[in-house]
């Protein structure tokens, strides 16, 4: 077996007269350029020696091939381009077939549409998901999936940019099958495939399928994704592959990839998808061993401390919930048992999963069991003195070893941890409710906690599917931070002559998925009334102090559960009410301002400045590491648009 390198990415090995082209490539095996010329060598190689009847490409490591290099994007352009490497293997006269041993996403998909056969490991997954980074595929993908799965599926693969496993991959018809050696199994294909015609993605036609299910497919993707160009374009594209001569149709979807991967969409959604990879990432702490977490007691079974259980279950986590009777207890385990019921209705979970689940939860009063868990995190009331004296009793019932992790949103955790005897081991980890569906957590290194006590939050949030971010202590820490700067300035504007209708119209238009004013009915009034009430005394009284708000709830106008706040909802739609806009009105009186006028464009300006200046706020004070950390609180727990990139990435742009 001769050992052949193509480029410092793309090697081979030929045995019995198959060429097996390796792309290694790490982390993630891109088609960077090294790759794509690698690829063509190895091409030129096969076709020259007459004694090699066949290709398999496959990819080292845990991936087949995560798709073009995002971060050649940007860049010139370097022959050969990907495009023309895929249309080569379409084309090529020996039968090349792809052992695909991991995830095969965007241009690596690509390269499995184009190949003359399709062998899938039980690893790998595939997915089109370049609209997530605000682009379409650009190497073929609109055009061969339709051609192999159809247009409906295609639609919607491309449309979402969903992933799916081996298995339904198979279902689909996006490859050939599944095999436990998709080596061998890839090899056999490669010698079958060399004794007839081949059959080539792009020959194909589109097989026929009822027009309205289209346009409901088309729908569905359009309906999700308000503002957002790429999704629109995908549909477009993948619509028009049915009808368009193959050459013509992937002229159209890469001038389409281009114009988009240097739109203001797309960069936008490439620095998110950078900031990702960094969030949680924590200088010193790479080489710090997390402490090892089997079960987790969760203090408090109400909305949040639910929704946290069923997160840790869904881990593969054991779950101790505590509650202060019996009876609380039993209505606490109802509430986790419900949430997990609603999952198997919906066909999220199976019957076997939900059993599975249910066996390792126990909720209960006796908060001696919490002696077993090695992970304890408190969702009871947010007050400091039911906290603190919380965790004083935590602190003689668990083992030494177990780290106490508060979800608070607003109280300084380093006065609770300053109560307890093992400072070190106390965490914050502030999770967005629901807490089984929301992505974000931010997880709060306190003056004291121990870095492997970080690291090992970091680690559990991560293994629950979360997206961690790490905050430093301040009131609110980043998400609540920022989203006070913005509550702040939206109340000045509506002093200053802007009406609440108008702003979350500016906001909506922007990409919110509802305006502030609108969140604040869904969310009821009360709550932040009582803590303004709280915070009166120790207020700055020259600080400007907008107080529509507290009128609001002097009228008893608490929301939309008592049927009106900010606006009215006849038959359940919002309405402007001409009682608020004279309660404000009457706010500026008092206060002799004079209304002007806002456009919707300097309400945008004005509220991401406000947010970003808190975000200089929070870097400079070392609570917030990178601007992009603040960025990712705000779009997966307070609604930003995430293909505006974040309040930090959008004020720069401005
Ligand atoms: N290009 C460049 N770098 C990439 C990359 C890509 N396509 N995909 C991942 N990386 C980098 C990450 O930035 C990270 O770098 P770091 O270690 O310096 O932070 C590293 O690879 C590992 O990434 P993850 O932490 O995400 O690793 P995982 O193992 O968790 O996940 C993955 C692997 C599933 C491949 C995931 O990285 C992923 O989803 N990648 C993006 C896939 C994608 O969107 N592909 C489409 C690209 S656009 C395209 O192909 C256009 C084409 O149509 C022409």
């Amino acid at each position: 077996m001769a050992g052949l390198s193509f480029s410092e990415s793309v090697s081979a090995t030929a045995a019995d007269g198959i060429l097996v082209v390796t792309i290694d490539n790490p982390p993630v095996n891109a088609t960077s350029t090294h790759v794509r010329i690698g690829l063509m060598a190895a091409l030129d190689h096969a076709e020259r020696d007459a004694g090699i009847i066949g290709v398999m490409l496959t990819g080292a490591g845990r991936t087949f091939v995560g798709g073009a290099d995002i971060r050649e994007f940007g860049k010139p352009p370097l022959e050969p381009l990907l495009p023309d490497v895929i249309n080569r293997i379409e084309n090529f006269d020996k039968p090349i077939a792809a052992a695909i041993n991991g995830a095969a996403l965007g241009g690596g998909c690509e390269i499995v549409l184009a190949c003359h056969g399709r062998i899938a490991g039980t690893a790998a997954s595939f997915g089109l998901p370049e609209v997530k980074l605000g682009i379409v595929p650009g190497a073929g993908g609109t055009q061969r999936l339709p051609r192999l799965i159809g247009t409906i599926a295609a639609i919607d693969l491309i449309g979402t940019g969903r992933i799916v496993k081996a298995d339904e991959a198979v279902t689909l018809g996006l490859i050939d099958s599944v095999a436990a050696d998709p080596l061998a199994a890839a090899e056999a294909m490669v010698r079958d495939l060399a004794t007839r015609p081949l059959r080539r993605t792009g020959q194909l036609a589109v097989r026929a399928e009822d027009t309205a299910a289209i346009d409901a497919a088309a729908q569905k993707v359009l309906g999700r994704s308000r503002g957002q160009t790429a999704p629109g374009q995908t549909v477009r594209l993948v619509i028009s592959a049915s009808t368009t001569p193959l050459a013509e149709g992937l002229a159209d979807e890469r001038a389409t990839f281009l114009r988009l991967r240097d739109s203001e969409q797309a960069s936008a959604l490439r620095h998110v998808f950078f900031a990702e990879r960094l969030a949680g990432k924590v200088d010193g702490l790479e080489k710090i061993v997390a402490r090892k977490i089997e079960t987790v007691g969760i203090v408090g079974t109400g909305l949040m401390g639910s929704g946290i259980a069923v997160a840790t279950l869904n881990a593969g986590y054991r779950v101790i919930g505590i509650e202060q009777t019996e009876e609380a207890a039993k209505k606490g385990r109802e509430r986790i048992a419900g949430i997990l019921e609603k999952a198997v209705q919906i066909g999220r979970l199976d019957a076997p999963g939900l059993a599975d689940r249910l066996q390792r939860l126990t909720v209960t009063s006796e908060m001696e069991a919490l002696a077993a868990a090695d992970l304890i995190i408190e969702a009871v009331f947010d007050d400091l003195t039911v906290k603190t004296e919380l965790f004083q009793r935590l602190d003689v019932v668990v083992h030494d070893d177990a780290i106490l992790a508060t979800n608070t949103s607003y109280l300084d955790p380093d006065a609770i941890a300053a109560a307890t005897r093992l400072p070190e081991r106390i965490v914050g980890l502030h999770f967005f409710s629901p807490a089984n569906i929301m992505r974000l957590v931010e997880v709060v290194n306190c003056a004291k906690t121990a870095p492997d006590v970080l690291a090992t939050a970091l680690a559990f949030a991560k293994r629950l599917g979360k997206l961690p971010v790490v905050s430093g202590v301040t009131e609110g820490f980043i998400g609540n931070s920022i989203f006070s700067a913005y509550r702040r300035e939206a109340e000045f504007m509506l002093e200053d002559g802007a009406l609440p209708h108008e702003i979350d119209a500016a906001l909506e238009a922007y990409g919110f998925p509802m305006g502030l004013f609108a969140v604040y009915d869904m969310a009821g009034l009360e709550i932040a009334w009582a803590r303004r009430k709280r915070q009166a005394s120790t207020r700055d009284p020259n600080a400007r102090y907008v107080d529509i708000s507290d009128r609001l709830c002097e009228a008893g106008r608490f929301g939309q559960k008592a049927g009106r706040g900010w606006y009215v909802y006849p038959g359940g739609k919002r309405t402007v009410d001409p009682e608020v806009t004279a309660l404000i009105e009457q706010a500026r009186r008092e206060k002799a301002i004079e209304p002007r006028s806002f456009t919707s464009d300097e309400i945008v300006t004005r509220l991401l400045k406000a947010m970003a200046d808190e975000g200089d706020r929070l870097l400079a004070g070392g609570i917030a590491a990178r601007p992009g950390d603040i960025d990712l609180v705000m779009i997966n727990g307070y609604g930003f648009p995430s293909y505006r990139g974040g309040p930090m990435f959008a004020a720069g742009r401005r």
